[in-house]
């Protein structure tokens, strides 16, 4: 029988191989990811990510534990828990088409915003997306559970999410609702991090943030992917930062349509200045 255990020091393993060291050094994202049974977190049936034959597999645990465990420590993969907000359900099999809507999110992606978001011990975090609850979890290794307030739209996600950290002994507020409002009840946070992607930063969040405090969050970019966006916030309600990295993530429920990109402030193609020289090739953004 494979060991859980065992498959999740692999899985640190592995993504400490990615990039240079994936837990950058951290002790405490890598005591927490061993910590926390990721397994306890993924329902017994759930979706793989890739098609095979035209369709999303499906991974029963009770039919096939070690398939199922296995994919549960795999560090690149996410596990899909939800197709078009439920309206797939696990019992009617592999799914032949469909929208993502929920996850246990990619092991190694969340250790990398774990390390970008870099929480501190006792500070109060606000999570936008909690979806299994998984992060959250990993969250409370570091901050501990009181100082999360974590949102999640759907009411069945959020009650499953809600039991099995209970289940660990986790009682971070969890929270049924629209993430893009933000939690003004509990503000001011020290930082917030979201697992769904935006296309337009909700402007409360800046503003339940403290001044020098933290937002990390996927963002659509007009370059076939999203990003991660690190930002730094004024304690004024504004916030200023960069992209980091590609990542690929479902998208807030209100921010699935698509919407143009010049009027979500991002720079025409016309705008990249390309320089080619004797020092090789640089690109910047004119005019702004
Ligand atoms: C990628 S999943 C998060 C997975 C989570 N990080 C985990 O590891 O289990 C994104 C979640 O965001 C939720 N979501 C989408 N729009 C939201 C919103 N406006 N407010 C709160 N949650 C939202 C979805 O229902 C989904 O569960």
């Amino acid at each position: 029988m494979v060991d859980a255990a065992e498959l999740r020091r692999a899985c640190a393993a592995a993504i400490d191989g990615y990039g240079g060291g994936y837990f950058h050094g951290r002790d405490w994202l890598r005591a927490a990811f061993l910590e926390v049974p990721r397994e306890h977190f993924v329902p017994d049936r759930v979706w793989w990510p890739s098609r095979q034959d035209g369709r999303y597999p499906l991974l029963d645990r009770t039919e096939r534990p070690r398939q199922w465990l296995k994919a549960v420590y795999r560090p690149l993969a996410a596990l899909i828990t939800q197709i078009d907000d439920g309206r797939v359900r696990p019992e009617d099999g592999p799914a032949a088409d469909g929208c993502f809507t929920s996850s246990v999110s990619c092991s190694a992606v969340i250790v990398d915003m774990l390390h970008h978001l870099d929480p501190q011990p006792h500070e109060r975090v606000l999570e936008i997306g909690t979806g299994s609850g998984y992060t959250t979890a990993l969250l409370a290794q570091r901050v501990g559970a009181p100082g999360i307030v974590t949102v999640e739209i759907d009411p069945d996600l959020a009650r499953r999410a809600a039991d099995n950290l209970g289940a660990l002994g986790l009682a971070p507020r969890t929270v049924v609702g629209d993430g893009e409002g933000g939690y003004a009840a509990a503000a001011p946070y020290d930082r917030i991090l979201s697992t769904a992607a935006v296309r337009s930063v909700p402007a409360a969040w800046p503003r339940q943030v403290r001044t020098g405090g933290v937002i990390v969050t996927p963002i659509d970019t007009p370059y076939h992917t999203d990003a991660l966006l690190k930002l730094v916030c004024d304690g004024h309600g504004n916030a200023t930062g960069h992209l980091i990295k590609p990542v690929t993530f479902m998208k807030t429920r209100a921010q699935r349509p698509r919407r143009s990109y010049g009027e979500l402030g991002w720079p025409g193609w016309s705008e990249h200045r390309v320089t080619v020289g004797a020092d090789g090739q640089r690109i910047r953004t004119e005019g702004r």
